[in-house]
């Protein structure tokens, strides 16, 4: 595979990360903290590996903090999502935010995995935090990854 180049989200890019968020996220609405993101709209990077894009993250930025809003590899274990989450954290210094934090759900052990070996710290547990997000969007499954039953909002961060 061809070096992994990260750039920021173009409007070129914008009908591929609509179709990748509904295969990966069943549609561009992301629900974080009780909040909808059209996460097809936000800012972000998508990881190129030559002409092919390998990789995408989006970001939400408030009150100087900056929220990854998704993180999706698409060649897993070749450097794509490592790529992508140090491209937001320089990004998120550069926006003046003092912290880059983000949601993930409970069944999500490689995520909790992933994000600790880079530094990031568990920082809140919100329990039944996706009762709530399935009222916004309720497309989101009752079950999740390894037949874990899908519950509890995690909340993890990077002092920048
Ligand atoms: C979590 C996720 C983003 C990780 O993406 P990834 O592209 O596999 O990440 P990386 O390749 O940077 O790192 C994964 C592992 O591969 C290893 N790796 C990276 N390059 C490598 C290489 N050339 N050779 C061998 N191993 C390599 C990394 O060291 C890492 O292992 P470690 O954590 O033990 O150090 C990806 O699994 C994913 O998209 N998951 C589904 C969506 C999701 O859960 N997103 C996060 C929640 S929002």
């Amino acid at each position: 595979m061809d070096a992994v180049v990260v750039r920021e989200v173009a409007e070129a890019d914008r009908a591929w990360m609509r179709a990748l968020l509904r295969e990966r996220w069943t549609g561009p609405e992301v629900v974080s903290r009780g909040r909808v993101h059209a996460a097809d709209r936000l800012p972000g990077f998508v990881a190129w590996s030559g002409t092919e894009r390998v990789g995408l993250a989006t970001c939400a930025i408030a009150e100087r903090a900056c929220e990854l809003v998704t993180l999706d590899s698409l060649r897993e274990r070749v450097g794509v999502g490592t790529a992508l989450l140090d491209a937001a954290a320089v990004h998120a210094r550069q926006m003046q935010c003092t912290r880059l934090w983000l949601i993930t759900t409970n069944d999500n052990t490689a995520a909790l995995r992933f994000y600790q070996r880079r530094g990031l710290r568990l920082c809140a547990v919100y329990p039944d935090a996706l009762a709530q997000s399935r009222r916004l969007k309720p497309t989101i499954p009752p079950v999740g990854i390894d037949g874990i039953p899908l519950r509890d909002e995690i909340e993890l961060e990077l002092p920048l």
